[in-house]
């Protein structure tokens, strides 16, 4: 099985399609490992899949670091790429490297960090030291707050060149590939045009280089999902069913035999 590194997401760009995923403990990070996945994303998203968090504005390194060396040890060809929690790398430069660091020594390829013009100097500087950087453009649920929720962005012309900015800056700042989430899809097809690194789309449309779906999405385990989603199985229901079998089971007598 191929193993992924940062080069090789690189060059897959007009060659392959990726499909990526995020994965947050060892059993699942295994098993998407195990089907090809090339890209595991300890994302910050685990606020909301495996921790119970409305946004991702709670996790933590505490959270992150213990998350990356557990799907670090399930991945043996994915890219592991662990996501600055907020307030990882808000507070200064320095505090920024000192975390990234972190999330490498426990495991990580790469890390993950959201921003456009406002984060180059930290790509630049993190990059220097040898840290990949995967940007994130376009609607950033740190800024749940400053948004007044999970909007759509980029949706104006004025946005869009924002948007369209942002990624080109973070390509010059030395990131080796981009997120865009939730944007309209021509301007996610035209941001893909426009850089030379791979885009990776999460309701961005379909003309990414690649596309991210969040495991508990894709697996059905959320049952509240966005629009763009597609699920490609029911594991909340088989889950559900499986431990209501047990407790029967158990409750009657049937199990242990
Ligand atoms: O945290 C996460 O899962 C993400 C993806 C949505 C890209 O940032």
């Amino acid at each position: 099985m191929k193993k992924w590194n940062v080069a090789a997401v690189r060059s897959a760009k007009g060659r392959q399609k990726l499909g990526c995923t995020t994965a947050y403990d060892f059993c699942f990070a295994r098993l998407a490992d195990e089907a090809g996945v090339p890209i595991l994303l300890v994302g910050d998203s685990m606020g909301m899949t495996t921790l119970g968090y409305e946004t991702t504005l709670p996790v933590n390194m505490s959270d992150t670091l213990s998350a990356v060396a557990a799907v670090a040890r399930g991945a043996k060809n994915a890219l592991v790429v662990g996501d600055m929690p907020f307030g990882s790398y808000q507070c200064g430069d320095d505090e920024a490297v000192k975390n990234a660091v972190a999330i490498i020594k426990a495991g990580a390829d790469a890390v993950k960090l959201e921003g456009g013009a406002s984060v180059c100097g930290l790509i630049r500087r993190l990059t220097g030291c040898g840290i990949p950087v995967l940007a994130h453009v376009g609607m950033m649920p740190q800024s749940v707050n400053s948004y007044g929720g999970f909007k759509k962005q980029g949706k104006t012309r004025d946005a869009a060149d924002q948007v369209l900015a942002d990624a080109k800056a973070v390509e010059e700042a030395g990131a080796f590939a981009v997120t865009l989430e939730c944007i309209p899809a021509d301007l996610a097809a035209q941001i893909t045009a426009a850089v030379k690194i791979p885009t990776i789309g999460i309701g961005a449309g379909p003309v990414c280089d690649a596309q991210w779906l969040v495991m508990h999405d894709l697996l059905g385990l959320n049952e509240k999902v966005p629009s763009f989603v597609r699920r490609y199985a029911d594991l909340a229901g088989v889950v559900r069913s499986t431990f209501a079998k047990y407790v029967e089971d158990v409750a009657s007598g049937v199990f242990p035999a």
